[in-house]
């Protein structure tokens, strides 16, 4: 491992907002902020916003920044990604800013029922041959649901046409009211302060040539959850494109 990425993780021990809980000190410890993020961590009573997979955490902090009045924590499972989250909403003072990193797999751990009103996926790996680590999936649905408010939303931004066309279809499928939705952010009307922040991967399919993608949907919870049948076709770029190029340089 690099002498960068320890530093980064030593630092990660020491900041306030970082909680680290994979598997294993989850089963030892517990988590005891769940029900209690406002209470024990941010000290009000504003909405929770979670960005899950932010690798850097771009929304995360540049969401704090837009909306004082709402707290924000951003989720992924690799620190020295998030460290650059962590450090800047540190630099910056954000006092609405926390980072997790765990496994979304383990949200539940972490969250009670109603704790969480938003949540935005960005640019996450779609998964093309595995339906189930699809974080749009109606596996990854149920999850989601045991967490958000009965207003709740979900926010998907997205490179990938097949991540796109299959998140719309499960929402259709499943009867999810739709709030906003277009197949190309930037040629289609003036993207806003929200959809204008730009993350780490989408910075790179945009210098790529690709169009992006938004959809934002309402997450009511459900007892049924149904997945759609549908062949999507293919993003061609995959196979050579995520793997090398971004992570070489994603880290
Ligand atoms: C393609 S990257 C996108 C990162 C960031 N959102 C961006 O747009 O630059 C996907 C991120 O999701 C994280 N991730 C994928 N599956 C995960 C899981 N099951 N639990 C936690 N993090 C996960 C990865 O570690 C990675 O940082």
């Amino acid at each position: 491992m690099g002498k960068n990425k320890l530093a980064k993780f030593a630092y990660m021990e020491e900041y306030p907002h970082v909680f680290q809980y994979p598997y294993a000190v989850l089963q030892d410890k517990g988590f005891d902020m769940k029900g209690k993020w406002n209470e024990l961590f941010f000290g009000n009573n504003n909405p929770i916003v979670l960005e899950l997979g932010c690798g850097k955490g771009e929304y995360t902090v540049g969401l704090a920044k837009l909306f004082p009045e709402k707290n924000f924590i951003g989720l992924d499972i690799k620190g020295a990604r998030m460290w650059t989250g962590a450090r800047q909403s540190l630099d910056e003072g954000l006092s609405n800013v926390a980072f997790l990193r765990t496994h979304i797999e383990l949200l539940t751990y972490f969250f009670r029922q109603g704790e969480v009103s938003e949540i935005w996926i960005t640019f996450p790996d779609p998964q093309m041959n595995k339906v189930n680590k699809r974080m749009t999936s109606t596996r990854f649905m149920k999850l989601y649901c045991q967490i958000l408010s009965d207003d709740g939303i979900i926010h998907l931004k997205t490179d990938s046409n097949f991540m796109f066309t299959y998140t719309c279809a499960m929402v259709k499928e499943n009867d999810l009211p739709v709030l906003f939705e277009t197949d190309d952010l930037y040629h289609s009307e003036p993207a806003d302060d929200i959809l204008g922040i730009q993350t780490f991967y989408e910075q790179q399919w945009l210098a790529r040539g690709l169009n992006i993608k938004y959809i934002k949907f309402e997450c009511p919870d459900k007892d049924n959850w149904t997945e759609p049948e549908i062949e999507i076709e293919k993003d061609d770029y995959r196979s050579f494109g995520r793997s090398n190029s971004l992570n070489q340089s994603g880290k």
